[in-house]
């Protein structure tokens, strides 16, 4: 892959054709982390108006802090998984403790925050602080596994580590926070888990997967 060139016909692409989003309208650190909490378990259009209420309910770390679990949970209702509700409430808390209310753009601190995984902390950092690093979930894994032509079950570790390093060379370091939306993007419209729209796709030139029509076979998961 032409590092340079991929990186120009995906964010180009992204910046004609990317959704108008909630989370999208600014880049504070405290609406992409609740945005990216929501949206683990979450499809993007259930959460919008959730998350619509939410910061409207709780605008900044500290209204959420000062909240009763109660509160916080009642406006979580309907979306699920309430672990992520919890743990997010009791992160903030800390983050209204220890860092006057300021989401840290350090990995490390981030990392020890209830709830805050490696998905988690590389979109913050990425979408909030503009550092080029990696946000790995399924739709990441699967684009880039058809693009590199990965046939290698990527529910292991290895081969998880595989993709990141591939994530890593790829990453924009001019906008990591377009480059990683835009992979979002491109796996939530185009490259779709069944009859992705490989014809529409603007990095279609670079994807192996394509090229060599196994891209409906990727990725190579374990049944469980
Ligand atoms: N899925 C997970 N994070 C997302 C984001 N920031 N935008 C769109 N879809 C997403």
């Amino acid at each position: 892959i032409n590092i340079w060139q991929f990186q120009e016909d995906l964010l180009t692409w992204y910046d004609k054709n990317k959704r108008e989003l909630p989370w999208r309208e600014d880049s504070d650190p405290y609406k992409v982390w609740v945005s990216e909490i929501m949206l683990q378990q979450t499809k993007v259009d259930t959460v919008i108006p959730y998350f619509e209420r939410f910061i409207r309910k709780f605008p900044s770390p500290y209204e959420l802090a000062a909240a009763s679990q109660e509160e916080v949970l009642k406006m979580w209702e309907g979306l699920g998984y309430y672990s992520r509700a919890k743990n997010l409430h009791e992160a903030v808390k800390e983050v209204v403790e220890k860092y006057d209310g300021n989401v840290p753009d350090d990995a490390e601190k981030l990392g020890t925050l209830k709830g805050v995984g490696p998905y988690t902390k590389g979109a913050i950092l990425s979408i909030a602080f503009n550092k080029p690093e990696p946000a790995i979930d399924g739709n990441v894994l699967r684009v880039f596994s058809r693009l590199f032509k990965v046939e290698d079950d990527i529910s292991k570790g290895p081969v998880k580590k595989r993709i990141e390093s591939y994530v890593k060379e790829l990453i924009s370091e001019e906008d990591p926070s377009s480059f990683n939306q835009a992979i979002m993007d491109l796996g939530a419209t185009i490259c779709t888990p069944k009859s992705p729209q490989c014809l529409l796709c603007p990095v279609n030139k670079h994807c192996l997967g394509f090229e060599e029509g196994v891209q409906e076979q990727l990725p190579v998961k374990k049944k469980a």
